[in-house]
């Protein structure tokens, strides 16, 4: 199996040359998904921001019941797909599940829950499906499966879609129908249900004739489709050698009617599951078709390129007025691999000019930690570096780009540098803070921003936008929030003055900051409340 990784790797490494053409920073979709894949969780974020990857913990069963996140994550990202009709191009992973949980098809707590560890990554950008979507890959890998190629884009739907999740009592020729419904025929409804049920099981509350009750630290009482929770092909060579302890291909007592793997497997004489008695063809058979399976999305849907690891990863940028009279920039910078006594630095030019002035713009990582993910690892990169970058910079110059010297050798982002769009408005982070009312004890943030004193007499407005999940479906626009001057609590430094305001009884969000200065709106973008520090 582990060759055959290596080789999906290599056909992934291969597609890097065009990739790397077609990608310039920042590109904020491509950015943050590429983040949460390969790093597990959002850039920046401190301790209290979950870690998408950490949920699946390793791929071992939960403590208390035995149940394997992969699985849930796996068979959640399924059941949102199979309501794609291939005969009108609609439906398919669009996050319309979470408006079908209450359905008969789709019954069990383990999809009621993995909705929220869902919950916390869409954003303005990212939609629910993406996330879905995403999870299948980390699922798959994190539980040493096959390499799953990636892309984002996907849109989530509005309204719940049509019926149409395969359930154990129907017939063989009611699976093969809905499966070509969705775009798979028989020998690919035979490995994508193998595939899917390689990891996990059936539970007692959904399934009491197949699965007896439980006892008291086992409640929910699984019964494991293999004996082992790796996502590996256990669950076909038990099959083949009658071992299995499968409950959907031996039934109970005799009794037949949810044996819909045993109808599914065997429907073509058992030929496919021979073949995927193979670890290789199991592992590049599996990796394919849920790339297929997480692909499948309305006709009206255009995916993004493959995201592949960025060699020249860089995130968390933010310059903001310091406490002795400069600008600072910070950023992180991650490369792939972790050579010994590198020589790294960050270079800078002023905002109004292509050079440096002051002969003084440069700068090296304070410090740097390498990043070890299931993702990286599979695609050879065990030892991803990510250098942390605080740079002084003149108030009185300022910045208008960055790039990097690694080794000598420049990187730019493509000859353009990494341009800082705007210096008007700066969101001052650290001067944010958590707060809590002590009278009212209602809880939130103080966001507080930077602007130009130069400009605070043609200052208009300064203003935020918040974004949060406020239906079923996503990520929206809940409110406008004008800030004030706060000269008081924050005397103005580096030639900026501090505006704030207090955001009220509000969990973690996303917000964009605007000043609007001589009839010119300057804009900030998706920064995140979980980027200030709890008190
Ligand atoms: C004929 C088609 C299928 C049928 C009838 C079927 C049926 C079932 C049933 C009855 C369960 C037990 C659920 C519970 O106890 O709540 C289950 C679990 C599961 N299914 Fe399927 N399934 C099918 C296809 C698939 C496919 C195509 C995938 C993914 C590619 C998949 C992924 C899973 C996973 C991962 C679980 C375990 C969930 C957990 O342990 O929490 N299934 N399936
Ligand atoms: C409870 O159920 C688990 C899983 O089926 C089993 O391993 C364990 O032995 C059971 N404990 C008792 C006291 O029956
Ligand atoms: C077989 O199982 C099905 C589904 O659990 C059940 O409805 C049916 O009554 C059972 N048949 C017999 C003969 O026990
Ligand atoms: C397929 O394999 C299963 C499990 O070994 C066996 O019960 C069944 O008879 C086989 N079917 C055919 C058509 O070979
Ligand atoms: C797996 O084996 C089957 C049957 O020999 C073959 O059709 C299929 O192409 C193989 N898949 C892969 C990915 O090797
Ligand atoms: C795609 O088509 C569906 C159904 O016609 C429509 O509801 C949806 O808004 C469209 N989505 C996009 C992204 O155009
Ligand atoms: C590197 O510096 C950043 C910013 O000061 C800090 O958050 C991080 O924990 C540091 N990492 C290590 C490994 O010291
Ligand atoms: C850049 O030039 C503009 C227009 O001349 C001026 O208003 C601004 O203060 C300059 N900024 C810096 C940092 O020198
Ligand atoms: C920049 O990083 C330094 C060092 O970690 C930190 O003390 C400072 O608060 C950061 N500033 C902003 C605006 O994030
Ligand atoms: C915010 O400021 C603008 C411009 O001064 C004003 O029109 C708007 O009513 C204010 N909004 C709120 C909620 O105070
Ligand atoms: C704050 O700004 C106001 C308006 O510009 C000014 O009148 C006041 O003196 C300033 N206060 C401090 C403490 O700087």
């Amino acid at each position: 199996m582990s060759t055959m990784r290596a080789q999906l790797s290599l056909l992934a490494l291969n597609l890097l040359p065009t990739l790397i053409q077609a990608y310039h920073w920042p590109s904020p979709l491509i950015d943050q998904l590429e983040g949460l894949l390969y790093e597990g969780k959002q850039e920046g974020l401190p301790d209290r921001a979950v870690d998408f990857v950490a949920q699946l913990n390793g791929c071992q069963p939960v403590e208390d019941n035995g149940e394997s996140i992969a699985a849930d994550w796996i068979r959640f990202a399924y059941h949102d797909m199979a309501t794609h009709n291939i005969d009108d191009g609609t439906g398919g992973l669009d996050a319309s599940i979470q408006l079908e949980l209450d359905r008969d098809e789709n019954v069990g707590g383990d999809l009621d829950r993995a909705k929220f560890d869902f919950i916390d990554f869409p954003n303005k950008y990212i939609s629910y499906s993406d996330i879905i979507a995403m999870g299948v890959v980390l699922a798959t890998v994190e539980c040493g499966g096959p390499v799953v190629p990636y892309r984002g884009g996907r849109v989530d739907a509005e309204v719940a879609g049509p019926f149409g999740v395969p359930t154990p009592d129907q017939s063989i020729e009611d699976f093969i129908e809905t499966f070509r419904k969705q775009g798979f025929n028989q020998q690919e409804m035979i490995g994508l249900v193998a595939c899917g049920h390689t990891v996990g099981g059936v539970h007692n509350p959904d399934f009491p004739t197949l699965v007896p009750p439980g006892n008291i630290s086992f409640e929910d009482n699984i019964v494991m489709f293999d004996s082992t929770p790796e996502f590996d092909n256990v669950i076909v060579t038990q099959y083949l050698d009658g071992t299995t302890g499968d409950l959907l291909v031996t039934g109970v007592d005799g009794n037949d009617t949810l044996s819909s793997d045993l109808r599914v497997f065997s429907s073509d004489g058992n030929i496919t599951m021979h073949a995927l008695a193979s670890p290789q063809n199991f592992s590049a058979t599996c990796g394919s078709l849920f790339e297929r399976m997480i692909n499948t999305v309305p006709n009206n849907v255009t995916l993004t390129d493959l995201i592949t690891p960025l060699p020249v990863k860089v995130a968390g940028v933010q310059l903001a007025p310091g406490y002795e009279g400069n600008l600072v920039l910070n950023l992180t910078m991650r490369l792939l691999d972790n050579k010994p006594n590198r020589q790294i630095s960050l270079h800078w030019a002023d905002r109004n000019s292509t050079t440096c002035s002051s002969g003084a713009c440069s700068s090296t990582p304070t410090n740097s930690t390498v990043v070890t993910t299931p993702l990286l690892t599979a695609l050879g990169h065990p030892r991803a570096v990510k250098y942390t970058f605080s740079a002084p910079i003149s108030a009185t110059t300022s910045i208008s780009s960055f790039w990097f010297e690694i080794d000598g050798e420049v990187q730019n982002n493509g000859g353009t540098g990494y341009i800082i769009e705007q210096d008007e408005v700066l969101w001052s982070r650290d001067r944010s803070a958590s707060i809590l009312d002590p009278v009212t004890f209602e809880s939130g943030f103080l966001i507080v921003a930077a602007v130009r004193s130069s400009s605070s007499s043609s200052t208009e407005r300064v203003w935020i936008n918040t974004y949060q999940r406020t239906t079923a479906t996503g990520v929206h626009l809940t409110s406008t929030l004008n800030l004030t001057l706060d000269n008081a609590s924050f005397p103005s430094t580096a030639g900026y003055d501090f505006y704030s305001a207090k955001l009220l009884l509000v969990a973690d969000l996303t917000f964009d900051l605007f000043a609007e200065i001589g009839g010119k709106v300057y804009e900030e973008e998706l920064r995140d409340t979980h980027w200030i520090d709890f008190a």
